[in-house]
């Protein structure tokens, strides 16, 4: 029960027993010769609900959960008694809101004994008094009914309770997964290219100690220059990714395609074909990703080599295929200005990153050609 409705409810119970109150002693008093009955009964309603938020929240927190049913039997018992005197009506009021508290906020069977006891107390007073008219039948009936109202209200409230809780855990996973993402980026994007310019300094300082080579050292340390470039890049493009400001995935590929022919200086072609349709972040992602691999990796293990992208939007996937001339076959004779960087994990990232999204990664030599296709269901 969430807060504000805990205290509607008190409102409700407050403004009964003033109404049960100004009725029987303003109304009927003085004369009444059972308002003993009702004075207990008025006093112990009022008692009842003095204790009721502590006694609520104790049982909440798991302590004095007594308490709760003890007040509750209590209650229902002296009002529907009180209601089956001759002039004690409107306590039936008051037995009503426990009846329908003993539902709402027991556990059933300890709820069927308080509303029962309640019943017998009704019953029991309007046969020993003599009550006529529909009393000893009307009043058992409406306190067993307000019983199986608040069993239904409790059920609402699980209910409700239950919904409430699917979102959260929703919510949740939502962010959960956008974490998985964002740390699969900073390693992909940031650990890569920290990890290669480290290596590369290292290189750097290494000709520049042992072989005293200042020339080479420069050389190297322009590459590294370009590595921070391009890692600064890479990590730009890929907050823009997680921050959903992309471009469509065709172009995206392009202007890789572009940047990897003026920095490599290779020829790189890109063609389309298909129905394009956008895909999810996490699919355009993974294709993204694979063309970033193949790409550097045909730079470092055809260096020189002519590549081409192949993108296809197909009715069941979406199909990237990256391929180049086999080094040594038909190649210029150029070398690989990069070295493997995390022991040959490149693939296997990829692949694990596009197996996630139930898609595929085949890889291989293909006659003169080493083809990369990556496989996405839409
Ligand atoms: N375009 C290519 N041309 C020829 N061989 C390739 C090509 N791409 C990959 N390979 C071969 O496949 C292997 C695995 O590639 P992968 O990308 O997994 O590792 P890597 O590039 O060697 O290292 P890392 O990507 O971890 O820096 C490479 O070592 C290389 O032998
Ligand atoms: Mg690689």
């Amino acid at each position: 029960m969430t807060p504000m409705l805990r205290w509607a409810n008190f409102g409700v119970r407050v403004v009964v027993i003033v109404f049960v109150g100004v009725f029987t002693f303003v109304a009927r008093w003085p004369g009444a010769a059972d308002v003993a009955v009702e004075i207990a009964a008025l006093t112990v309603s009022t008692v009842v609900l003095a204790v009721w938020v502590p006694a609520d929240r104790l049982a909440s927190a798991g302590n004095y959960s007594g308490l709760r049913p003890f007040a509750l039997a209590v209650m229902v018992a002296l009002c529907g008694a009180a209601s089956a005197t001759p002039k004690g009506g409107f306590f039936i009021l008051l037995g009503v809101t426990a009846a329908i508290a003993a539902g709402s906020d027991l556990d059933f069977r300890v709820g069927v004994v308080v509303a029962s006891l309640g019943i017998v107390a009704t019953e029991v007073t309007a046969l020993a008094l003599g009550t006529g008219g529909s009393v000893p039948v009307e009043y058992p009936l409406v306190l067993g009914l307000s019983f199986v109202f608040g069993r239904n209200m409790r059920a609402h409230w699980v209910y409700a309770d239950q919904a409430n809780q699917l979102r959260e855990e929703q919510a949740r996973v939502a962010t959960l997964d956008e974490r998985t993402r964002i740390a699969r980026e900073i390693h992909d994007v940031l650990a890569h290219s920290l990890g290669a310019l480290g290596l590369q300094i290292q290189v750097a300082r290494a000709v520049l100690t042992d072989q005293h080579d200042e020339a080479r050292a420069v050389e190297l340390l322009e590459q590294a220059q370009r590595m921070a470039t391009d890692g600064l890049n890479e990590t730009r493009r890929a907050i823009h990714a997680l921050r959903g400001e992309t471009l469509p995935l065709p172009a995206s590929l392009a202007e890789l395609g572009a940047h990897h022919q003026r920095r490599y200086d290779t020829r790189v072609t890109f063609e389309v074909s298909g129905d394009v349709r956008p895909l999810s972040p996490d699919a355009e992602l993974a294709i993204t990703r694979t063309a970033q691999e193949a790409l550097v990796n045909t730079a470092k293990h055809a260096p020189g080599q002519p590549v081409k992208i192949q993108l296809e939007y197909a009715e069941a996937d979406i199909k990237l295929t990256i391929r180049n001339h086999l080094q040594g076959n038909r190649g210029d004779g150029r070398q690989s200005l990069l070295a493997t960087v995390n022991g040959g994990y490149g693939l296997t990232g990829v692949r694990e990153r596009l197996l996630l999204l139930h898609g595929a990664l085949s890889v291989g030599a293909q006659d003169d050609d080493w083809v990369v296709v990556a496989k996405v269901p839409r």
